[in-house]
């Protein structure tokens, strides 16, 4: 049984009229990222149009969230060029050489592969401190109370629980983000994402570690975010059966290499992709496919092996990754 690719039931299935463009917000093109003898990214180029829902997956280590991180200024790569016109209206610009502070301002926002909240803090605060990166009033107004320091609270504050609504989070506002449940803090860390008011969210395996039913719930806010809020969607996804479920299309890296692109029925039918997954060559993964026509696709693979270990048991929460520490800013 191969996978259905049938988004949630209660989204519309396509994007509104309005969404659909040919409008590139990010353009990359031959990007390398090299650290010492381990080349992440390899001539890596893609453009992701305005609207869609655009998914990144590739086996561990296969370089996703170098990709994420070059993206949104962690990483310079050294080679190649990366142009972002994030929202309607952006000239596009460059993103090189710019920190992240500034990518954010540019309309993107971005959630990580291991939860980063503050967990002393309350949902509701977490969400505001996003909300706060787009006020004007500095800490010199803010430490006298001036009325539009106080003006912008009330509205941070407001916005704030908009944003828990959103996620559907208005129950947990005041409680603390390191009380909640792990698919809460991963829709926590999304509405956080979301305060900052961006044309473009990059999300860094937003289901990692949550169970079956979160797991729907995360493919349908996600589908809400590109729908209802109009805002470019780039995922990177182990599930199989969610991320076919949602993506417009995909982006398969390998070894740092794109080795596919296109829709989530021609990326399951790759055997280029499957094998890749299976760590066989292409051509057994043909025979395969050959001998189990139907059979063998995407979604028929083990899905352990889309899973990493230690978010099988989302055990993962606030751990540093297993690559490094700095991987993940
Ligand atoms: N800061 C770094 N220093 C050294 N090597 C790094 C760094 N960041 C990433 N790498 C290496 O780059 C390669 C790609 O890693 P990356 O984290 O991008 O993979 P990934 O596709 O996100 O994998 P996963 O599915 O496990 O999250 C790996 O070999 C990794 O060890
Ligand atoms: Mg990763």
């Amino acid at each position: 049984m191969s996978t259905a690719i049938v988004p949630p039931a209660d989204v519309p299935a396509d994007p509104p009229e309005r969404l659909r463009s040919d409008r590139v917000v990010y353009d990359v093109k031959d990007v390398t990222l090299r650290f010492g003898g381990v080349t992440s990214l390899d001539h890596v180029s893609l453009q992701m149009l305005q609207g869609e829902v655009l998914a990144v997956i590739g086996p561990n280590g296969a370089g996703k969230t170098s990709l994420f991180n070059s993206l949104t200024g962690v990483y310079t790569p050294q080679e190649g060029t990366i142009e972002l016109a994030a929202r309607e209206n952006d000239t596009a610009t460059t993103v090189l050489g710019r920190k992240t502070h500034e990518i954010n301002h540019m309309g993107v926002a971005r959630t990580f592969q291991n939860i980063r909240l503050f967990p002393a803090l309350t949902a509701l605060e977490n969400v505001k401190v996003g909300v706060e990166t787009r006020q004007k009033a500095g800490p010199i107004s803010a430490m006298l109370g001036l009325p539009r320091q106080r003006r912008e609270e009330r509205e941070s504050t407001a916005r704030a629980y908009e944003l828990l609504r959103f996620v559907g989070l208005q129950q947990r506002a005041n409680d603390l983000a390191g009380s909640l449940a792990y698919g809460e803090q991963r829709r926590l860390e999304i509405a956080r994402a979301l305060g900052t008011d961006p044309g473009v969210i990059l999300l860094d395996e937003p289901a990692a570690g949550t169970n079956a039913s979160e797991k729907r719930e995360l493919a349908s806010l996600i589908l809400h975010i590109n729908r209802e809020l109009g805002i470019s969607v780039l995922l990177i996804e182990h599930d199989m059966k969610l991320v076919m479920s949602i993506a417009d299309r995909l982006i398969v890296l390998n070894f740092g290499q794109k080795i596919a692109e296109g829709t989530p029925e021609q990326i399951q039918k790759n055997p280029l992709v499957v094998a890749a997954y299976l760590g066989t060559s292409e051509d057994d993964a043909q025979e395969e496919m050959d001998l189990n026509p139907g059979v063998t696709s995407m979604g028929d693979l083990d899905p352990s092996l889309f899973q990493e270990d230690e978010d099988a048991d989302g055990s993962a929460v606030g751990e540093a990754d297993p690559h490094t520490e700095e991987n993940q800013r």
